[in-house]
């Protein structure tokens, strides 16, 4: 698949035990990946052929070319 070099996403942890979950590509959406952040932890990731979707579980920033999302407030 042709992507960006600059498609990537950055996710920083603002506890301990931030998880950042990678779903699967294609008809089957199932879990593939599973990171656990440390508190201040920053991953830097980008989409792949096996990565189509991304779930975040914790309280954490997520930065992407979107803009930023802080997963505990309402904004
Ligand atoms: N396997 C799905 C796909 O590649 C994963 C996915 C991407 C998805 N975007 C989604 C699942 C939106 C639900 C909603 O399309």
């Amino acid at each position: 698949m042709e992507q960006s070099q600059n498609d990537f996403i950055v996710v920083k942890a603002k506890e301990q035990g931030v998880q950042v979950i990678g779903l699967t590509r294609g008809q089957d959406t199932r879990f593939h990946h599973m990171e656990k952040l440390d508190k201040n932890e920053v991953l830097v990731a980008q989409f792949t052929d096996h990565t189509s979707a991304v779930k975040i579980r914790g309280k954490a920033i997520v930065m992407t070319k979107h803009g930023v999302v802080h997963t505990d407030t309402d904004e």
